[in-house]
């Protein structure tokens, strides 16, 4: 995909398609304007008829438009223009590239508004990018055609390059999610962030079992030893500003695939789990993003991935694992699998020493039935780090909502037989017990954990994104990786 910038007047451009952004209530002005007069008063006769709607969330296709060269203009609604975000322009952008991803198409012309700042621009070229991409990977006849070339008339250069970088990033997230079990495991994993880290200038360090041995990481391994795959952990690096300890270290989760071992997952719920490595894909393509852009701040990934399956020699209920911190955990199921690999990959992560921790992972159903499945589960022992995450999320028109993490849910995972044990008492609070799990392992650093099992992988498609891996968190984690590095100049 490219993106460029137009400045010819709307009468001149050639392309397969348009796009414009209509408000309610507010007259035509601008690009919308130009072509409605290009077009005899068109636009304006489809509104008054209702044929047109400029409520947010609204596309309508207007074909064969009269006056004008091109044969589809596609007319988004926007709503009222004064609560205009980012999260509104990047709906109302990708419901545009996705409408028109339907066929192939060479060239589609956005027509933004001149008042749009760096920020909407941005978000609007991300939310295209995004939007034309589909998860029909291995379909002879795609439904979605990713358009060759989206053009912005906009005075935003650089704000449309970065909208590029960061709808691509996303797309690496969301492919490496999409992708089955069969292709992504944890050696392809591997190879694919050793390709990202070739082409971005990332440092790579992959820890093969040998090495995961080596350095006791005996809980990560115990969830990989009923596999065929053996495991890896990532350790990938940005090096933006002349620090020697990271500013932020993100942790994701990378089971490939989650077979809930010999806690064995009734079918329906095995179908979609070649998701359940979407934190370790939102790390890389996180780290895709931060470099790409040249972000000027020290950001360090750390993935755990491993495949859990069902054989001779899986680990067992009643094990009791040592984990690389010294912790002993008894097993009591092997679906609580997550915790476990990562309670390795964050020790790992401590000794970064990074000044704040981020982790990701389709941890829990629970949290899928606290918050949906479209709000990620967000958990802290930092409640300022928290409230900055949490202002960064809403900047980019994700959702996020904090889970309480009171001491009483920790007496739950106590064992008699070991330090802790890997599942609560019973479901109820099933998303903060696994966060507490998580907190024995993170020490007295500043931290925060995304259960992202919700929104990760989404079953329907919406207007503006299609169905699978969403990528979601990617936006935010960049945003917050810039505040970061703006905070030292
Ligand atoms: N990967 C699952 C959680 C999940 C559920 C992700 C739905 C995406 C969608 C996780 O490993 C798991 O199986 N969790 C168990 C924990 C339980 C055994 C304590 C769960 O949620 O049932
Ligand atoms: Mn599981
Ligand atoms: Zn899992």
């Amino acid at each position: 995909m490219h993106a460029s910038v137009i400045e010819q007047p709307v009468g001149e451009i050639q392309a397969d398609a348009l796009v414009i952004g209509i408000h309610e209530e507010t007259p035509l002005a601008g690009s919308a304007a130009e072509i409605d007069g290009l077009s005899g008063g068109q636009l304006t006769r489809l509104i008054e008829f209702g044929e047109i709607e400029a409520e947010r969330g609204k596309v309508t296709s207007w074909l064969a438009p009269a006056g004008l060269e091109t044969s589809h203009v596609v007319v988004v609604g926007l709503g009222d223009p004064a609560t205009l975000d980012r999260g509104a322009a990047a709906t109302a952008a990708g419901s545009a590239a996705r409408l028109l991803a339907g066929q192939k198409r060479q060239r589609v012309v956005f027509l933004l508004s001149g008042d749009w700042d760096e920020e909407l621009v941005c978000a609007a070229v991300s939310g295209a990018v995004t939007g034309c991409v589909g998860q029909d990977l291995y379909r002879a006849e795609i439904k979605l055609h990713p358009i060759e070339e989206l053009a912005w008339q906009t005075s935003h250069t650089a704000a449309v390059n970065q909208g590029l970088l960061l709808g691509e990033a996303t797309n690496l997230t969301r492919r490496l999610v999409n992708e089955p079990a069969g292709f992504i495991y944890p050696e392809s994993f591997a190879e694919v962030a050793a390709k990202v880290a070739g082409e971005t200038g990332l440092e790579l360090e992959i820890w093969d079992k040998q090495k995961l041995e080596e350095e006791k990481c005996g809980s990560l391994l115990a969830v990989s030893q009923g596999s065929d795959r053996d495991p890896r952990l990532l350790i990938v690096r940005h090096r933006g500003a002349g620090r020697e300890k990271p500013h932020l270290a993100l942790v994701g989760k990378g089971v490939t695939f989650d077979s809930g071992g010999l806690s064995l997952k009734p079918s329906e719920s095995m179908k979609t789990m070649k998701c359940d490595m979407a934190g370790a894909a939102t790390v890389l393509g996180t780290m895709q993003a931060i470099a790409s852009l040249g972000l000027s701040c020290h950001v360090v990934g750390l993935v755990g991935l491993v495949e859990n399956m069902v054989s001779g020699s899986s680990y067992k209920l009643g094990d009791v694992l040592t984990a690389r911190s010294g912790k002993t955990i008894e097993v009591l199921n092997t679906d609580a699998e997550g915790r476990l690999v990562l309670a390795d990959v964050l020790d790992v992560a401590l000794e970064q020493e990074a000044d704040h921790l981020v982790d990701l992972a389709t941890l829990t159903g629970a949290c899928v039935v606290a918050l949906g499945t479209d709000v990620c589960g967000v958990m802290t022992n930092d409640q300022d780090w928290c409230d900055q995450l949490l202002a960064a999320a809403a900047t980019c028109g994700e959702r996020a909502w904090q889970l309480p993490m009171f001491p009483e849910f920790a007496s739950q995972i106590r064992s008699n037989v070991a330090d802790i044990k890997n599942i609560g008492e019973g479901r109820w609070g099933g998303a903060i017990t696994a966060g507490k799990f998580l907190e024995e392992f993170v020490g007295e650093a500043s931290w925060i954990h995304l259960d992202i099992a919700g929104p990760a992988f989404q079953d329907k498609p919406k207007a503006w994104i299609d169905a699978g891996g969403s990528g979601v968190m990617v936006q935010t984690l960049v945003q917050l990786a810039g505040e970061l590095a703006g905070g030292e100049g």
